[in-house]
Formats: C-alpha cells, structure tokens, sequence
C-alpha cells in the first residue's frame, strides 16, 4: 500500500481488521521493519492524538520520526499553481514537497478543509499534492474530507466491544460553537457502509452529509427513532454540507447534546467520540464519565490503525 487516504485503500474493512488484530497481538514483533527508515510528519493544523498515535505507532517499527508543523517555525507555503508569489507565503509546495521527501521514507499529513470552498475542500488539494509530487507513501492524518486512522480505530473498536453480531451503530449530529469539517462523519459512514451493522446516521434537517459517503446508510431526522436500540452513539458535531450553506453552523440546537435521557432509549449503548469533545455541547458529563463511554480505549486504538497502516507502507519500501 503506497496511499491511505480512504477506506478502499486498505481492501476492505476485514482486512483492515486482521491486520489490526495481527498488531495488537504483539505491537513490537516488527521493530526490524522500519530501521533506519524515517516518517515525516506534516501539520498544517492542530493535533494531540493523531501527533501522539502515529509518533508511538511508528516507533514501535523500530522506526525514526520527523514532525513539522507547518504553522510554527516554517515557511509558509503556497499552493495554488501560475501565482504570482507577492504575497505572505515564500515557498511553494512544488518545491517543498519533493524537499520534504528527501528527508525521510513515509509522509504523514494532516491538512483540514477550509469550509470556504467545497469545491476545494472536496478536491483534496494537498493531500493530492503530497501523493503528486512527493515520490514517496503517503497517508492521511485527516483530510480536508476523511479521517481514515480514526475511523478504522473507531470500526476495531466496534468490534472489540459489539456484543451482538450486527450492532445498531448511529452517526449523531451534536452541537459545536464553531464551524467543524464534514470528516469525521464522511470517513465514519465509508467505513461503517463497508460493514455488516445497522446504520443508522441523525442529525437536524439542512446537516446532510455527501451521498457519496452516506450511501445506503438510513438517515433519521427524529433522534428518538435513531436512538432506539442503539448498541453503539458515536457523537460528531459537522458543518453544513449542502447548498450555499456550505461549512456554516445553521444552529447550536442543544436539544441533540448526547444525553443520559437519550443514552436511556438505546439498548445499553456504548457512548464514542473522535476527541477532543466539548463537554456539556456534544454529551453531558454524566454520559461521557459514565462506564459506557468508550472514548479513551477508541483513541488508544489510534495507535493500532497507525501501526497497521505504515507496516503496510514499510512493506513497500
Ligand atoms: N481524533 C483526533 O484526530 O484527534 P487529534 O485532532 O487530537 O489528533
């Protein structure tokens, strides 16, 4: 595997879980693999798990690692291709990233949307120029439409805790103060879609996700409904997708904070969240310090996914 950007990459969900399962059995059996051989680590926005997962992840391969964040101490750099470079950003990436891959053999990349331009956001721009021009495996530390490691953590996860063959797993919108991308809950319903479980993804009425990522998923505009005998409530706040709404909040409705009210119509569901989750905005308290909050044994699995995603990469070299 040279690129990890999406679910498809990997083959399918099952395999991702054995090689998930390859690596929890002992995470250090390949240390041999990655000596001497460096991940390059690229920011352009913030990150504690991601950073943290992927660092461990990698040096359990027995391999060395390089972070950039783009946004403290480096050049800015320039994407947009024929510009004139008058501007505040000195360098462009047609340089930097053939640099940058000089320097080590995998490259990890974290690049948000900018909720300014779909079209943009939806091309992928920069993770595609990393793939392009860099010469070297890439994957994704979260696009600017995915977040892949997250969700093949949040799928193994799901199997570790499922205590019926085909769970009820529900995607709940959830309120945020500021404007999220649509990631988290596009990656989510890729991978989930590539399973067997029940599918069921709830937010209001104008926070429709892209076809393409929801598919055959059944969305429920009454929480009540969704909640019903739900085994899993994974939370995520997103911004509008649709229309001229495109990466606006439409409204902080509370009324869809993750509740021990709501957790009560479900059968015993475990409660998840990507983190960092605002407390008393996306689930109460009392939910999340409940023994049915999974949220920290789903990002420890960060490590897991990262793991099994370079030794593929590793594989290559
Ligand atoms: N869930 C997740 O990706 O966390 P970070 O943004 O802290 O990396």
């Amino acid at each position: 595997m040279r690129v990890f950007t999406k679910m498809s990459d990997i083959g399918t969900v099952a395999n991702a879980l054995d090689l998930a399962w390859d690596v929890k059995i002992n995470p250090f059996k390949d240390k041999e693999l990655g000596r001497d051989k460096t991940l390059l680590m690229i920011f352009f926005n913030s990150s504690l798990r991601t950073r943290l997962s992927t660092q461990k992840a990698a040096m359990n391969l027995g391999m060395n690692v390089i972070v950039l964040d783009i946004n403290q101490g480096a050049w800015k750099l320039e994407s947009e291709l024929g510009v004139v470079m008058d501007g505040d950003k000195p360098e462009h990436i047609l340089e930097a990233i053939p640099v940058m891959a000089s320097y080590c053999d995998i490259i990890g990349v974290r690049s948000f949307a900018n909720l300014m331009s779909r079209e943009q956001d939806y091309s992928e721009e920069i993770i595609s120029q990393f793939i392009r021009l860099s010469g070297k495996p890439v994957f994704s530390m979260e696009s600017a439409i995915r977040h892949p490691l997250q969700s093949y953590a949040d799928v193994i996860t799901i199997e570790e805790y499922k205590k019926v063959q085909r769970p009820k797993v529900v995607l709940t919108w959830a309120p945020h103060p500021r404007a999220l991308p649509q990631a988290v809950a596009n990656s989510f319903a890729e991978w989930i879609n590539n399973t067997e479980y029940e599918f069921v993804i709830t937010h209001p009425q104008g926070y429709e996700l892209a076809d393409e990522f929801t598919a055959n998923a059944r969305v429920e505009y009454d929480w009540k409904r969704a909640y019903e005998g739900a085994h899993f409530i994974y939370a995520k706040n997103w911004s509008a997708y649709t229309g001229n709404n495109y990466g606006k909040i439409l409204h902080m409705d509370r009324s869809w904070t993750v509740d021990s009210e709501k957790m009560a119509l479900t059968d015993n569901a475990f409660f998840m969240h990507c983190l960092p989750v605002r407390r008393n905005m996306i689930v109460t308290d009392e939910v999340i310090d409940s023994e049915s909050s999974i949220v920290v044994h789903q990002a420890s699995n960060r490590v897991v996914s990262a793991q099994a995603v370079i030794r593929e990469m590793l594989k290559t070299l």
